[in-house]
């Protein structure tokens, strides 16, 4: 190597209406991996991401929530942002999709492939709900399979047959929003025929991604290619079509235009289209088709120059199963930091991620075995004892080392560019094993020499096997660098210095002070995991998102149980009911909770116990919960506070019936309009 690249690296744009989970950062975490290293070797390298901000559903859920589209994308923004920094995610910029750069670049882009004729008009019957106001997209409609008649089936294919359907085939439709029936309507709509592009694209594949990747795509290409859709109906949160009022981009057209607009904000515009730069998008298997088609099309079309490389990666299971809610293993990046070290899981990725599409499994398990056993039993180990002991028994100062200890170091120096090819070529898992070789070779010759021997009867014979040990595991932690930012910048000043970069590794550190010893990484406790997947798991009542279809078969269970006699909870003792202690509160406020359906967060004025804030899942009866200020209500007070994801809650507010049917809170001075009372 040696030359400086110059090198555009991107991530997929994470939609802006969800959290960030462990799923999504397989991808964040090894492109990260990749530009550290990149960065290390002294290549310019610039990575750059946005939020994805627009589409139906941003639209639909701020409208939810009672905010603008606006308020939503920007509260997701600080909130992804501040998962990634926390996960040592470093981008040179994190932008927005919905952005003035961004509208200007995906107007210049459109109009180039208008003006060479690619654009078509075409009429589609469609979905319209006349009570929502709108085309329904696939997603947003549910109904009976036209092909083997399973009920509740989305708009685009069956869960049951798998079969592949237009929205309007679906029968006895309804609007997943309100639950209205709707009706069909023609819409007319712009297509991106890519068939004049047949040939370049073709042409262009199988150059830009790997073989199992563009076989697959270039099946299609035995027949015309076919047009995509890329307008849709208002009301739509995104970029109106210049010259077609009321048609606006689908969010798939301006997301990776994304990529550019965000290299722009940074002011590094130029790079896009300079020959000299290599150009990379780490993606998900799930979306190849819009990166490898109609984006390469897209730009082509329009002057820009096309990605170098689309690296592709699979999808993440855990325990060897899709990730689940209820199962708990539908981490949030949150729910993770809030109980494990992110190191943990950017080691454990580096140790699993091969640069294949193969799906790769966090067997929790495994995750902390190796943690413990190899980042902390093997490598971090090196330093604690060897660091420790030269800090405590002999005056922290590194000495010569002899010639079994200069081999163990040129050892590691030599493996430098075999672990480099490796990141390179994004077989983490490569580097990784090589790096543990070589922390094996180091706990070898340290535990061949007995430093905690020596060290009674010859101090300067000790100083020399720590001194191999502790500048084997040096290099170690410049190799580990990539994965382990954070962790090398404490390494590094161990040694007293302020900067490592790939080079680094073939310097050796004697006769010199080592820094004070600070810790590096611990032990995981499998305890922690549980708590992680404890705090993940949807309990029922919990869920911040409620559809309207599951909160309709709710209701009509509700009602059926009703008839046949609901079945009671199992029979408790006076002494039970004897430890709540109930008291009356007067509602100072009730508001709704951001991001929850279910929520409403109460402010009670409990006299001489103060003020208590407690949350409580009965939105669904009080459309207008400022009614219920002044409002006197028993709740039990001595309750444990329970920490929830949007707050603590002090106690439970008592409530008899179903929320939304004849429910309400129980109130010792009744009033009219608010449900059933006490008795
Ligand atoms: O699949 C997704 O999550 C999309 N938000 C990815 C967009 S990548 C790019 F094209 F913007
Ligand atoms: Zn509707």
């Amino acid at each position: 190597m040696g030359e400086n690249r110059r090198i555009v690296v991107t991530s997929a744009l994470p939609y802006a209406n969800g959290d960030i989970h462990i799923g999504h950062l397989v991808e964040y975490i090894q492109t990260d991996f990749w530009v550290r290293f990149q960065k290390m070797r002294g290549n310019e390298c610039v990575y750059v991401c946005a939020d994805d901000t627009h589409g139906t559903p941003i639209m639909i859920r701020a409208r939810k929530e009672g905010i603008t589209p606006e308020e939503l994308i920007a509260r997701s923004h600080a909130e992804h942002l501040r998962d990634f920094t926390d996960f040592q995610i470093k981008f040179d910029n994190y932008y927005t999709t919905n952005s003035p750069e961004n509208r200007e670049l995906s107007e210049r882009i459109y109009k180039a492939a208008e003006a060479k004729g690619y654009i078509t008009r075409r009429t589609t019957p469609q979905l319209y709900c006349g009570h929502c106001k709108m085309f329904l997209p696939d997603r947003f409609v549910k109904g009976v399979c036209p092909k083997c008649g399973a009920a509740d089936q989305y708009g685009d294919s069956c869960d049951k047959c798998g079969a592949t359907y237009g929205a309007e085939e679906l029968g006895s439709p309804k609007c997943t929003t309100c639950g209205g029936t709707p009706v069909v309507k023609d819409s007319e709509h712009l297509y991106y025929e890519l068939e004049p592009q047949h040939e370049y694209l073709e042409k262009w594949i199988p150059g830009h991604t790997t073989s199992d990747v563009s076989n697959k795509l270039l099946e299609w290409f035995r027949e015309p290619l076919r047009g995509w859709c890329i307008s849709r109906d208002a009301p739509y949160f995104g970029f109106e079509i210049p010259g077609c009022k009321d048609k606006y981009f689908y969010v798939w057209v301006d997301a990776p235009v994304g990529y550019i607009a965000s290299l722009k904000n940074a002011g590094r515009f130029e790079m896009w289209n300079d020959e000299n730069v290599e150009l990379y998008h780490f993606i998900g298997k799930d979306i190849i088709r819009f990166h490898c088609l109609f984006w390469p099309g897209m730009l082509n079309a329009a002057g820009f120059k096309g990605p170098t490389k689309v690296f592709v990666h699979g999808f993440l299971t855990v325990n060897g199963e899709k990730m689940s809610k209820s199962k708990g293993t539908f981490v949030s990046a949150r729910t993770y930091l809030d109980n494990l070290p992110p190191e943990a899981l950017r080691y454990y990725y580096a140790a699993k991620l091969g640069g294949t599409t193969d799906d790769m499994d966090l067997n929790l398990a495994d995750f902390v075995q190796r943690v413990n056993s190899d980042l902390v039993g093997k490598i971090t180990n090196i330093a604690s004892r060897g660091g420790q002991m030269l800090q405590k028994k002999l005056g922290g100062m590194l000495g010569t080392m002899d010639d079994e200890g200069r081999a163990l170091v040129r050892k590691c120096i030599d493996a430098g560019e075999t672990v480099a090819k490796h990141y390179e070529d994004r077989r983490f898992n490569q580097a990784v094993v090589e790096i543990c070789r070589l922390a094996d070779a180091a706990n070898e010759y340290f535990d061949r020499r007995e430093p905690w021997k020596t060290v009674k009867s010859d101090e300067e014979a000790t100083r020399t096997t720590l001194t191999a040990a502790l500048n084997a595991f040096r290099i170690i932690a410049i190799y580990l660098k990539p994965v382990l930012p954070a962790y090398a910048d404490k390494a590094m000043k161990l040694f007293g210095e302020s900067e490592w970069n790939w080079e680094s590794a073939a310097r050796t550190k004697e006769n010199c002070a080592l820094g004070e010893y600070e810790y590096l990484a611990s032990r995981i406790d499998p305890k922690q995991v549980e708590a992680m997947i404890e705090a993940a798991k949807v309990k029922p009542g919990e869920s911040g998102e409620v559809s309207h279809e599951s909160r309709a078969s709710k209701n009509k269970s509700a009602a059926k149980s009703a008839v046949e006699a609901p079945a009671l909870k199992p029979e408790i003792a006076f002494g039970d009911f004897e430890k709540l202690d109930l008291r009356v509160g007067v509602v100072e406020s009730c508001e709704t909770v951001p991001k929850s359906s279910k929520l409403l967060k109460f402010v009670l004025d409990a006299g001489p116990l103060g003020k208590r804030t407690i949350f409580s899942g009965i939105r669904g009866a009080y459309p207008e919960p400022e009614k219920l200020v002044g409002r006197e209500v028993v709740f039990v007070a001595n309750l444990a506070p329970r920490k929830m994801s949007v707050g603590v809650s002090e106690g439970m507010i008592l409530y008899a019936g179903e929320p939304g049917t004849n429910g309400g809170v129980l109130s010792p001075t009744a009033e009219a309009g608010g449900g059933t009372q006490a008795t």
